[in-house]
């Protein structure tokens, strides 16, 4: 299967993009885009590319949108750090550099040339995608589904909404409402994988650079998420999308109806389901709403160890 990655790198989505380029993973990464979220989409970048040199991946890098549509970006410096990518040692300049072109034209062309259909896996706001269905409707045609982390019954960033959805409800109800395929990992979900200090001494125990670098990633995020939300560990949240492709059998799903709210003074970027069905609305997205926890820990830790190979 192919893919392309939009993050926002940050801890969970380079977990994301590691496992996504594991030597267990039956995955191919097109491409890599970012876009403004956990911090500004310059340092954003800055950070996929230094995943790519510390697992000596090559693929395309492309920077994207610097903003979300209508509002003004906000970050996550909190639970990220100033970087994005706070905890792990690393050097200012990444040897790899990203392409020049936007991300939103080289999501386009991707998908335009692409001789089998793409699955896009986003695990920042939604923008990009957005963007780049508003230039170039066609590219529908050519997306296999499109792969989520946002939204839930509840938020993190206010009581009703998910930082992702959050930092750009305007793109998330285009992409919710473009008929395209979607699938979503949720808090409700996401909030069940966490990484703690026994994740953080596994790793180390497998004693090689890639686990290394997750240990410390996790170090760093776990006392973020003790600090901010009195968690018991870190969410690895974005690392679902790409663990679901990588073996299905993980996550259980509902096909419900998803409404993005845009306008409410206390709801702006929630994601509102329809669990019962009381709209009648046509499903559109199908929910991640049942996982198997040992079975995540298993591929996460047999993906990480492939490196030490
Ligand atoms: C999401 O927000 C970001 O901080 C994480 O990387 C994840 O994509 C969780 O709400
Ligand atoms: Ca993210």
């Amino acid at each position: 299967m192919k893919i392309i990655l939009d993050c926002d790198p940050g801890h969970d989505d380079a977990v994301a993009i590691i496992l996504a380029a594991s030597a267990i993973s039956p995955l191919t990464i097109e491409a890599i885009t970012t876009v403004a979220g956990n911090v500004e989409v310059e340092k954003n970048t800055l950070n996929a590319l230094k995943v790519c040199d510390i697992i000596g991946l090559d693929v395309p890098v492309a920077q994207g949108a610097v903003r979300p549509l209508v509002k003004q970006p906000e970050i996550a410096e909190e639970i990220h750090g100033e970087s994005g990518l706070d905890g792990p040692n690393l050097p200012a300049t990444p040897e790899r550099k990203a392409i020049n072109q936007h991300a939103v034209d080289l999501i386009i062309d991707k998908l335009l040339t692409a001789n089998e259909k793409l699955t896009l896996v986003l695990t920042g706001p939604l923008t990009n995608i957005a963007l780049a269905l508003i230039k170039e409707p066609k590219i529908k045609d050519n997306i296999e589904e499109i792969v989520l982390m946002g939204g839930g019954s509840y938020g993190n960033w206010t009581p009703a909404a998910e930082f992702n959805i959050y930092v750009d409800a305007e793109a998330a109800k285009v992409v919710f409402e473009s008929g395209v395929p979607v699938r979503m990992f949720g808090l409700d979900i996401t909030h069940q994988v966490l990484a703690t200090d026994k994740t953080v001494t596994e790793l180390k125990e497998m004693d090689h650079p890639v686990a290394d670098f997750i240990a410390e990633l996790f170090i760093f995020f776990i006392k973020a998420y003790k600090d901010h939300f009195d968690f018991n560990g870190g969410p690895v949240h974005d690392a679902c999308t790409v663990a679901h492709l990588m073996d299905p059998a993980i996550f259980s799903f509902e096909h419900l109806h998803i409404d993005i709210e845009t306008k409410g003074e206390h709801t702006y970027g929630m994601t509102v389901i329809d669990r019962d069905r009381v709209t009648g609305k046509e499903p559109n997205v199908c929910v991640a709403t049942g996982l198997d926890e040992n079975r995540f820990w298993s591929l996460f830790k047999n993906a990480i160890a492939s490196y030490g190979n």
